[in-house]
């Protein structure tokens, strides 16, 4: 019997627990065991019934997906012959299901003849997440056990279900109370005592799905969303064979489409985010035992845009805020809009009415800096002014309890100058949200000069627990993701003097994945934001042209995006789709003449390497200062909080897979036609001429 799975006789049943820490993956030695626990129960007469069961967190979390790019060199027993034992035994085995059951873990489940599982339990088919598909028979057992209709879904989002809902589609027999093996054994018991017979989900007809246009409609209901994604597609054509045709065949069409989707650089990409998404939590020199404080309660300072939105993190795990404002007037504006977003989502369906009421009561609204004593973090989301900030900080000091963690969501100002207005820098640290904050998952920690280790490791810690993927990361201007931002989106600027249209870089920009181009993004952020900002710098240094003059033009007209029915498109009323706009177009002539431009057609992978070059770029050299930990990190950056498409597994893994040496040359190329924008950063350089990646360190490079 393989180490890894131990085969125990209860009674008349035989228990077969696989130990594979930490979550029971299915990586070479597993499969084997199994096999050899089913032949031993089938072996031995004492034995009726068999269990399979995980040790420790859970049942199983699937295929090892490091082992996706490692594939063992000798032959192993794999998980098909898993599937073949567990459904060919002559007597009847019972998967028992604790924590989670995922991908082949649920494949290995949906072979068993029975399934049961604790109230907490979990089921899924995530691999759509890894741009692949269930290939080891999920996506034409699930179809004939729940339903097309009911399975499509499942399989496309990759979502996991409790286990009541589970129970309610049918995934499960029955939800056991109290230790799994108990359960599942009592319940293994019971169906020999009643003869059950041997339930093999192959041998069920697939139901037609209601309409015969099903499958055509569910296309068309992912077709924006899922464009450019082969997964989800290759996953409705799986489930449409399990409707036309036998299982054996449907179970062969699978396997060519789990291949082609195992051979794109799409599975490479999302496998490169998954494993990237776990090691940004891994801070070299905080290492994993640094004591983290208890997070218990939380204040905000400003319940403007982010100050609301980062309150809703905490109430969505339970966690109370003290949420303190500067006045009753933009106290209760602040509410209103945390009420109005929870009422949205109950509508929705989402959460109850009750869940409502409980978030907001968990809110203890005050206009008192007292109220901020007892508090675990204090997190300022304030204007943003050096001196207000300052200001704000030196009143924390003064009032927040010794062992607080004291955080800023500035966005640009240094978090250094905010923790020396404090006795107690080692506490201070920047929490920098994206915006919608309730929304966005990115979460960049930043890491002042004095910040200590526990206070590293305690944000990170509470930026996982209220949902986020916590990035941390050095001071600079903009800190990475809008520090790489601003230099793709002068760019994009460029690119219009030169001769595209906003719709002409937007489009490309959207083809290639992005949720929406930078000029469709200037509009729905508001352009009013960086003409502000613009004109402040444009005194402060006495010039009278900003390097933006179209979208300073814009805002003078009062086009200031969708919130003026205008910007960089115009927008009906009511709609925000955006509409190219004569009157933006001859702006833009006229600006490109001024300059002296000769404009020429720009083709669209010109735009895209243009635009995402400059990321690279300037990601490499955020990367040689140190102040980002590792390239894998800007990918979880951009994936999280740019509306990057995860599919390319982020801009530096994008540049790793073009290639860094012909990523260097067109950059080098850029460099000679239009200047000192495109100087290129000396790792590039190096890594170029050393045949390396950016991304040395994780499995999907
Ligand atoms: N393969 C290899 N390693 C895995 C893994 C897997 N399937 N699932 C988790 N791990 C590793 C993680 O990388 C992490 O390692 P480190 O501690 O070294 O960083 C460790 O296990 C713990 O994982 P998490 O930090 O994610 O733990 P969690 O408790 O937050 O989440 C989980 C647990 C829900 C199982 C989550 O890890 C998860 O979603 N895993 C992936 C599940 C999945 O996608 N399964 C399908 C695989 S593909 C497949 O099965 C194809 C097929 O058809 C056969
Ligand atoms: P906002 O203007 O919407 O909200 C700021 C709130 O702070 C206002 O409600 C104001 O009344 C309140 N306030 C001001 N002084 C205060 C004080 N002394 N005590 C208590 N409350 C006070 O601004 P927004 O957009 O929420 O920004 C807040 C911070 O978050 C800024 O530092 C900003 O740079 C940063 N940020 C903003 C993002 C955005 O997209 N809006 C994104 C990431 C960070």
């Amino acid at each position: 019997m393989s180490d890894l799975v131990d085969f125990t006789k209860r009674g008349a049943v035989g228990v077969i627990t696989v130990n594979n820490p930490p979550v029971n993956a299915l990586s070479v030695g597993v499969p084997q065991g199994i096999v050899e626990g089913v032949k031993a129960g089938n072996a031995d007469p004492e034995i009726k019934a068999m269990v399979l069961v995980g040790g420790g967190r859970g049942f199983i979390a699937g295929a090892d997906i490091s082992e996706f790019f490692n594939p063992p060199k000798e032959k192993a027993v794999t998980i098909f012959d898993v599937l073949d034992a567990l459904e060919a035994s002559d007597k009847p085995v019972v998967a028992g299901v604790h924590g989670n059951a995922l991908g082949g873990g649920l494949e290995v489940a949906l072979a068993c003849h029975y399934r049961c599982g604790v109230a907490s339990a979990h089921f899924g088919l995530p691999e759509v997440k890894l741009g692949i598909l269930p290939g080891a028979g999920g996506t034409q057992r699930l179809p004939r056990l729940i339903g097309p209709e009911r399975a499509l879904p499942l399989i496309v989002s990759g979502d996991f279900v409790p286990a009541d809902k589970a129970l309610e589609l049918s995934i499960i027999d029955l939800v056991v109370a109290g230790d799994i093996t108990s359960g599942a054994i009592d319940y293994a018991n019971k169906l020999v005592a009643d003869g059950s017979n041997l339930r093999r989900i192959r041998d069920i007809q697939t139901p037609k799905p209601s309409s015969d246009a099903f499958f055509a409609d569910f296309e068309k209901s992912i077709a924006r969303r899922a464009r450019g994604f082969l997964a989800p597609f290759n996953i409705i054509k799986c489930v449409q064979a399990a409707v036309d045709l036998p299982f054996d065949e449907g179970i062969a069409r699978e396997r060519e489409l789990f291949d082609e989707c195992m051979k794109s650089e799409q599975a490479r990409g999302l496998m490169h985010l998954f494993f990237a998404e776990r090691t940004c939590t891994k801070i070299p020199d905080v290492p994993k035992d640094t004591p983290k404080k208890k997070i218990d309660t939380a204040a905000i300072l400003g319940a403007g845009t982010m100050g609301g939105g980062i309150a809703m993190n905490f109430l969505n795990v339970g966690i109370p805020v003290t949420l303190v404002e500067r006045d009753q007037e933009a106290l209760d504006r602040g509410l209103g809009i945390i009420r109005g977003n929870y009422e949205n989502t109950a509508k929705k369906g989402r959460i109850t009415q009750d869940d409502v009421e409980a978030r907001m009561g968990l809110i203890n609204a005050s206009t008192d800096y007292q109220d901020i004593a007892e508090a675990d973090i204090v997190i300022e989301a304030v204007f943003e002014e050096m001196d207000i900030k300052k200001e704000v900080f030196a009143k924390i000091d003064e009032i927040a309890k010794p062992d607080a963690v004291l955080a800023t969501n500035t966005s640009t100002l240094d978090v250094d100058e905010i923790a020396a207005a404090t006795k107690r820098p080692e506490s201070v640290i920047g929490t920098h949200f994206f915006s919608p904050a309730n929304v966005m998952k990115l979460l960049e920690n930043v890491r002042g000069a004095k910040s200590s280790k526990e206070t590293i490791a305690t944000v990170m810690d509470i930026g996982k627990k209220i949902g986020k993927v916590p990035v941390l990361v050095g001071i600079c201007d903009g800190f990475v993701g809008n520090r790489m931002l601003h230099h793709y989106g002068r760019e994009a600027y460029k690119l219009l003097m030169e001769g595209a249209l906003p719709q002409d870089v937007d489009g490309a920009l959207y083809d290639y994945g992005l949720a929406m181009g930078p000029f469709a993004m200037g509009d729905l952020a508001g352009l009013d934001v960086g003409w502000r900002i613009r004109k402040r710098k444009m005194a402060e240094l006495g010039l009278n042209r900003s390097d933006s003059p179209v979208s300073d033009e814009l805002c003078e007209r009062g086009r200031y995006g969708q919130k003026t029915g205008a910007g960089w498109y115009r927008y009906e009323k009511g709609n925000r789709t955006p509409i190219p706009d004569p009157e933006v177009k001859e702006l833009i002539l006229a600006e490109s003449e001024r300059e002296g431009m000769k404009r020429r057609t720009i083709t669209t992978e010109e735009i895209v390497q243009r635009c995402m070059y400059q990321l690279v770029n300037e990601g490499a050299k955020i990367l040689e200062e140190g102040i980002a930990l590792r390239a894998s990190d800007i990918d979880v950056i951009y994936a999280n909080g740019y509306g990057f498409p995860r599919y390319r597994g982020g801009p530096m893994f994008y540049a790793d897979r073009v290639g860094l040496k012909s990523v260097y040359d067109t950059v080098s190329k850029f460099y000679d036609e239009h200047g000192e924008a495109w100087k290129p950063a000396p790792l590039l350089k190096r890594l170029a001429e050393k045949g390396e990646t950016f991304n040395a360190q994780n499995p999907g490079r």
